[in-house]
């Protein structure tokens, strides 16, 4: 009886802090042309139904040979799907289309100078750019199957034609996210050990060419450093024939791909049929320590699984347009701009640019002008446009039948805007919530089936069964109130298939924790921890909370707190440095910094410059810190280690905790009283955190 008084009690808790939300039907004229509006498909993707029932997400694909074994579990967790079936993705994409859809609209470019012309390329020219480009890959290049080509391309069509004439070949693809700095690529060039490096001369981001080749010679030098030599630099030029980088190119080793594409012309690339199980790229994403984790994703399942969720979760249909706002450099752009949608023989928009340049009514423009009809974005975008335009989409002639929120937690209220003023209130919302690792969704509703709820992602989806656990491996019961680490009980076709070259940090991460049997190939035996925070309604929707290891998302962007502290200690003045999140409005969490100096310095503006700058070199602008602040020591516990949480609550002005037990416990008012009055004096003292805030921040490195 205990436990259900304490249920009862957290219920009355949660009731009073956060009101359940009301449900959102989908408006009839959505159900009716949804392409899962039957019921009956909750019958056929059934537990019961498990693992046979992935098969329909593998039939929308085009197989050159049958597989004989849909799961095959005789490695765990190292899980194999479509055992025996061979296929090539880029036939997939593109060379299946073309004989009833040649002329269609594969994709569309929209550059962000608002005067420069939208490219649209047909499913035809596409597998030609593809074939021309394979051609130079393998005969230049001498790439071969297996190898690992890393690309740093930002949102420009040369991407996907990269990727896709990789995919053809067999060739692994690692694109970096085209805002990292040169470092943080040179490191993944290394990780991968890439000979080939893809990237372009400059590109448009705020109204700004960006010098992007400058880039590619920070990361060769990295690279180098970490002990691989890369061999040839493909550089693609923003504007063909016209080189704009002040970075010189190196005889022999950089090349314009525009000039060699020359010797390439009208060529065709036999694409090579490989295994269900061949790797068909590496995504990096942050972890708990240091160096970063390339995942690794499969090409039969993978693709499979990306079909399936573009078909029946985002709804599309050959004939709509289709538009992700999302940036291809990570893994919302891979399974969402190119091989979901192009499995299915849409029409992809890739826009190059920010959403607010030159103003905030640029997207509406674009959608107007293009009839797109779904939109895919993140909370950081949508609370961003608000803010700066929230009466601008009523000013725009477009409809979405279909819109996505995705990357972390959207508040209500903001759902609500864009349910209303973006989707003008007859546009359904999937809230859908993954990770790199996942290859696609794991929770969102069934938009025509099942109501959408403002911020809840609603119930695991089709042929996923998400379970809460607490950290004693109890299952926390839906209603409940309960948070608890949430985990999907069984293996589906677009996990992950291991982390590139470290197989027992790959075992270690995601199914040490709650392993029943190490010894089992059984799969109930093996639960893959999801590492994020969750509670589960009465009705079985999930209200993400957020990451329960040191990772910070920023804008939906995964930073380690590990390799933000390793970047400033790169700083010569810095001693130890901690990376905590501070709630923000516009972009959810920011990074701030907490730096002690050597001994006999001073602390200094410039330092603390120095420290923001490295993190950008490091990593890239995205990570910059809100603020880096200098401080005598750091709170640490008697064995040395540093109290994230602590300095957390003392950012967020929330309660930091019990400190008693801290080596130097006097030092916490120090820095509270410099860190907060200094946020009073910047008028930056945060909003009160929500209950679900608060906890986040007070459980942040909770494992010190
Ligand atoms: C968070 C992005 C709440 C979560 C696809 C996850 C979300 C991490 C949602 C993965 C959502 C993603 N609601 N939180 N709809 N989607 N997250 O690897 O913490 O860049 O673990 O993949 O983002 O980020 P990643």
């Amino acid at each position: 009886m205990a436990d259900a008084e304490e249920a009862q009690v957290s219920e009355a808790q949660i009731a009073v802090h956060w009101r359940e939300e009301e449900y959102y039907e989908p408006p009839a004229s959505f159900v009716a042309q949804a392409n899962a509006a039957d019921p009956a498909i909750f019958e056929r993707f059934s537990e019961e139904r498990f693992p046979e029932c992935f098969k329909e997400y593998a039939d929308l694909l085009t197989w050159d040979a049958q597989w004989h074994t849909t799961l095959d579990t005789s490695k765990p967790p190292f899980w194999k799907w479509f055992v025996g079936g061979r296929l090539n993705a880029c036939v997939n994409c593109v060379d299946r289309h073309l004989a009833t859809s040649a002329d269609k609209l594969a994709l569309i470019w929209v550059p962000e100078p608002e005067d420069e012309v939208t490219k649209e390329i047909s499913y035809q020219e596409l597998y030609t750019r593809i074939n021309e480009f394979a051609a130079l890959l393998r005969d230049f290049c001498g790439v071969e199957v297996g190898d690992r080509v890393t690309f740093h391309l930002p949102m420009l069509p040369e991407l996907p034609v990269s990727m896709l004439a990789c995919a053809r070949l067999g060739v692994i693809h690692s694109e970096v996210f085209g805002g990292f700095s040169g470092a943080a690529c040179g490191e993944r060039i290394a990780d991968s050990e890439s000979r080939i490096l893809v990237t372009m001369d400059a590109y448009y981001r705020n109204g700004e060419l960006i010098d992007h080749k400058a880039k590619a010679d920070e990361a060769l030098a990295r690279a180098r450093e970490l002990g691989v030599e890369v061999d040839k630099v493909l550089v693609w030029r923003r504007h063909p024939g016209e080189y704009r980088s002040q970075s010189p190119m190196v005889d022999g080793r950089d090349f314009f791909v525009d000039e060699l594409l020359e010797d390439h012309r009208d060529k065709t690339v036999e694409p090579v049929s490989m295994p269900a199980e061949a790797p068909l790229f590496l995504m990096y994403t942050s972890g708990t320590t240091g160096r970063p984790k390339g995942c690794q994703h499969s090409t039969g399942g993978y693709l499979a699984y990306v079909a399936g969720t573009s078909k029946y979760y985002q709804d599309i249909h050959p004939e709509d347009t289709y538009w992700c706002f999302a940036d291809i450099g990570w893994i919302t752009g891979h399974s969402y701009i190119v091989y979901g949608p192009l499995a299915l023989g849409t029409t992809s928009v890739i826009y190059e640019g920010v959403p607010t340049y030159p103003d905030a009514g640029r997207p509406w423009r674009i959608a107007e002008r293009l009839g797109a009809n779904i939109f895919h974005t993140a909370p950081t975008t949508i609370r961003m446009l608000r803010k700066l335009g929230p009466d601008e989409p009523k000013k725009h002639d477009y409809r979405f039948k279909h819109m996505t929120t995705v990357g972390e937690p959207i508040e209500p209220d903001v759902w609500r805007w864009y349910h209303d003023v973006v989707g003008k209130g007859e546009a359904v919302i999937v809230d859908t919530w993954w990770q790199t690792e996942n290859g696609g969704f794991l929770g969102s509703t069934l938009p025509a089936l099942q109501p959408m709820k403002p911020g809840s992602c609603g119930p695991g989806v089709l042929g996923i069964y998400p379970v809460i656990y607490d950290e004693e491996g109890e299952v926390i019961e839906a209603g409940s109130g309960k948070a608890g680490n949430i985990c999907i009980r069984n293996p589906w076709p677009g996990i992950f298939q291991t982390i590139w070259g470290q197989p027992e940090r790959f075992v270690e991460i995601y199914y040490e924790k709650y392993c029943r049997d190490k010894q089992s190939t059984d799969w109930r035996d093996w639960p893959y921890f999801a590492g994020d925070g969750a509670v589960q309604a009465a009705d079985g929707y999930f209200r993400i909370l957020g990451r329960v290891d040191d990772v910070i998302n920023v804008a939906g962007h995964r930073l380690g707190t590990k390799e933000l502290e390793s970047a400033s200690i790169t700083v010569e003045e810095i001693a130890e440095a901690a990376a905590v999140p501070v709630v923000d409005e516009l972009r959810g969490r920011a990074v701030e910094m907490y730096v002690s100096l050597k001994p006999g310095l001073a602390p200094s503006p410039e330092i603390e410059q120095k420290v923001a700058k490295a993190i950008e070199t490091e990593i890239g602008k995205i990570a910059r810190p809100k603020n880096v602040w200098i401080v005598p020591d750091m709170p640490k516990t008697r064995s040395g280690k540093i109290m994230r949480r602590v300095i957390a609550g003392i950012s967020n002005f929330t309660d930091v905790g019990d400190v008693s037990t801290l080596a130097n416990p006097e030092i916490v008012d120090d820095i509270r009283h410099h860190v907060q009055s200094e946020k009073l004096a910047r008028n930056e003292v945060p909003r009160e955190l929500s209950p679900q805030e608060q906890e986040e921040i007070a459980a942040f490195g909770r494992d010190e």
